[in-house]
């Protein structure tokens, strides 16, 4: 009986790995992907991954280009056809036009950033802004592997102004918004787990590489911790449009963050992100992944996920969220009405200011904040 267990055991892996082996492909650089198709991204990443991201790990070339993924991506509406065409690259094509959106504001580092490689590979522009972000996250420990679907159309028109959300808009206007361009408020907060490993430039005009929680090179659930803290002072003299305190010195907190993990729409949402690394890790990815294609043909594109990077490993002890020195579930204003904040280790020592993030000084270049100077040195069609 066992004997026979084991035949039907050994018959079975031989069979699934022979399915494996003819579907694969071997690329011209060694790899092996399961579409050909795929093959063309090899010269990318290695590019990218040697001098776009230059080896500098979960830092501000990671979250530069998945903040652009988002901009780019949202500019679409479920009812509206001039709002755009999703994840298209119009941010990159007509850059002279969007980044002069206020919303826009700092995307110009994400242009000054990427645009140099864009304009040497020969893959589309909306593909290599989403393909750059699926790159850049696999570089925060405590991410699942993002997917990647391959052959975006790129954009013929630029989207308008208003199809990215600012961080003074209510919590309605911002749920709207969402909604119109195919995203539940579930999916919001699924993705705004993006803002653990994130800070802000441009919200305080005089400092930069302010980070949204603690640990800003880890894609860890602090976040969600610290966002529902109570306020108590801002990192810079005072608080800005779009600005409200925040609990830890260094720590800038974006108003919608806080109004989304204490609304009744999302708080619930929110607080379940706490201390639940699989819960936030695996909702990202399938947002993600979502929004990486939104407006886009998907059965006109291929899978090519093998081409990620297999990401760094977040360990259990490292994903155990913990109150800040000094604070404690006391300072925690707990919204949601249902479940209560779970209790959390203080981590141990006196408070202190969270460094800032530095600034990759590829991000700097002739691309203004206001749009300005921000000529595409690429010619696409598509
Ligand atoms: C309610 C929706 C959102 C609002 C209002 C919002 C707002 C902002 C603001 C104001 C900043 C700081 C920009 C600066 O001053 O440099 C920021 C940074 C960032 N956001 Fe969001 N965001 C939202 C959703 C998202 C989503 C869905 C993603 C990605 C999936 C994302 C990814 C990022 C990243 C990675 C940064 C950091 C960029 C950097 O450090 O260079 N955000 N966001
Ligand atoms: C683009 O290619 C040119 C020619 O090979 C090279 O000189 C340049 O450094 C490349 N730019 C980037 C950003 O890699
Ligand atoms: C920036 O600096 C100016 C001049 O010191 C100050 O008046 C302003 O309040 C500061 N802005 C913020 C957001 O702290």
């Amino acid at each position: 009986m066992l004997s026979t267990t084991f035949f039907l055991l050994t018959v079975l892996v031989t069979v699934s790995n022979a399915a494996v082996t003819r579907r694969a492909t071997r690329c011209p650089g060694g790899q092996t992907v399961s579409n050909k198709a795929c093959c063309a991204l090899f010269p990318v990443l290695e590019d990218i991954q040697k001098n776009m991201f230059a080896d500098d790990g979960c830092a501000d070339a990671a979250h530069t280009t998945l903040r652009v993924a988002f901009h780019d991506a949202i500019g679409f509406s479920k009812t509206k056809r001039s709002f755009g065409t999703g994840a298209d690259g119009s941010i990159f094509i007509f850059p002279e036009q969007e980044l002069s959106y206020d919303a826009n504001l700092g995307i110009a580092d994400a242009f000054n950033l990427e645009a140099p490689f864009i304009a040497n590979h020969s893959i589309g522009v909306a593909d290599f802004i989403q393909f750059a972000a699926a790159v850049g996250l696999t570089k925060c420990p405590g991410i699942l592997r993002p997917q990647f679907l391959f052959g975006r159309v790129d954009a013929t028109a630029p989207a308008p102004d208003g199809t990215v959300p600012e961080p003074f808009q209510d919590v309605p206007t911002i749920l709207a918004r969402m909604a119109d361009a195919g995203f539940s408020p579930a999916e919001l907060v699924a993705l705004l787990a993006s803002h653990s490993i994130a800070g802000a430039d441009d919200v305080d005009p005089n400092l930069s590489g302010l980070p949204f929680d603690s640990t800003p090179s880890v894609f860890d659930t602090q976040f969600f911790v610290e966002t529902l803290l109570k306020g108590t002072l801002f990192p810079g003299t005072s608080g800005n449009q779009g600005e409200v305190e925040s609990a830890m010195a260094g720590v800038l907190r974006l108003q919608s963050d806080s109004e989304l993990a204490r609304a009744p729409q999302t708080s619930c949402l929110w607080q379940a992100n706490v201390n639940n690394q699989a819960l936030m890790a695996k909702s990202f990815q399938a947002a993600f992944a979502k929004m990486q294609v939104v407006g886009q043909d998907v059965s006109k594109m291929v899978d090519c996920s093998d081409v990620i990077p297999e990401p760094p490993v977040l360990s259990t002890t490292a994903a155990q969220a913990f109150f800040p020195p000094g604070l404690s579930r006391s300072n925690i204003e707990q919204s949601c009405k249902a479940v209560s904040f779970p209790n959390l280790p203080t981590k141990a020592g006196a408070p202190k200011a969270v460094p800032s993030i530095v600034q990759d000084p590829a991000t700097n270049g002739a691309c203004q904040d206001d749009g300005t100077a921000c000529v595409a040195p690429f010619t696409k069609s598509t």
